[in-house]
């Protein structure tokens, strides 16, 4: 049976139906004191084997919503609670990055892992996340379907990452797409919202980019390789993610730049999600 956080419900019921498997009845409320309450009556009363529960934890309430709903399937005797982080909170803070600071990745995971016999998570930011998780959490990659809503015309396409880390993506979504060349931007982070980004010296003139990330956050990241794009006379640009965090006025910054249209997945449910995770996580259950 699968069970939605309230950030994952769209791909939860997509899940359900891509599994043939019930959609448990739920339910999120909040006590007068401001206490959260996530419950899972439809497991109650269904009392089945298995329950999935599918929760990107895109905020501190969100990360609170799967230890309840953990505890409430267990509770309702669940024999086995398999949990699916389809985003993973904190994930990026993997290690501490100064004296006396947490890994909040970990702590985390931990929490995450008591009440979980497996746990799966969609294209982490680093996969040694997974680590952290007792058992080991299994990485799902779903960045090949990136490539299904770009236009068949790119015109000579350069799949480009806007920093090293991220030009495996770039590949897989490359490789999905069938054609064009790879490469990748330097970038230096200055602080949370400000990102210097070095251009490498593939040439862009007349040429469609799409850029691929695991996740946009801001946008700065975007917005800035969008803009040395731009003063390259580069064809159209397309960016494209795995995780469309899209926090605060990412969306203007990225269209103010001057891009075609952003693709992202439904791990984190947006107006850009366009591609569905679920036959990639279906194909692990
Ligand atoms: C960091 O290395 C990630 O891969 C992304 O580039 C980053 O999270 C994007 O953040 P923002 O959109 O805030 O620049």
């Amino acid at each position: 049976m699968i069970v939605s956080g309230s950030t994952s419900q769209a791909l939860a019921a997509a899940l359900a139906r891509e599994l043939e498997e019930p959609l448990a009845a739920v339910e999120y409320d909040r006590f007068p004191d401001g206490e959260l309450l996530a419950a899972a009556p439809g497991v109650a009363d269904a009392e089945p084997d298995r329950a999935v529960i599918v929760a990107s934890t895109v905020s501190s309430d969100a990360h609170l919503e799967v230890l309840q709903l953990q505890d409430a399937v267990r509770e309702a005797g669940v024999e086995e609670v398999v949990t699916v982080l389809p985003y993973m909170g904190y994930g990026r803070q993997d290690k501490a990055f100064e004296p006396g600071h947490p890994i909040s990745a970990r702590a985390m995971a931990r929490a995450i892992s008591t009440g979980a016999d497996r746990v799966l998570t969609v294209d982490p930011h680093e996969e040694a996340v997974c680590e952290f998780f007792e058992p080991t959490a299994t990485a799902v990659d779903a960045a090949g379907r990136l490539a299904e809503p770009l236009p068949d015309d790119l015109a000579d396409p350069v799949f480009l990452s806007p920093d090293a880390g991220a030009i495996d993506l770039a590949e897989t979504v490359q490789g999905a797409y069938g054609t064009g060349e790879t490469d990748y931007f330097e970038k230096v982070r200055h602080s949370g919202t400000e990102v210097e980004i070095t251009p490498s010296d593939v040439d862009v003139a007349d040429r469609d980019v799409v850029v691929v990330d695991d996740i946009i956050a801001t946008g700065s990241t975007m917005s800035e390789a969008v803009g040395v794009l731009r003063e390259r006379s580069v064809g159209r640009v397309y960016i494209t993610c795995v995780h469309p965090l899209l926090a605060r006025n990412a969306v203007t910054k990225l269209s103010r730049a001057g891009v075609e249209a952003i693709y992202g997945t439904d791990t984190i449910e947006r107006g850009v999600s366009t591609v569905s995770v679920a036959p990639a996580l279906a194909s692990y259950l």
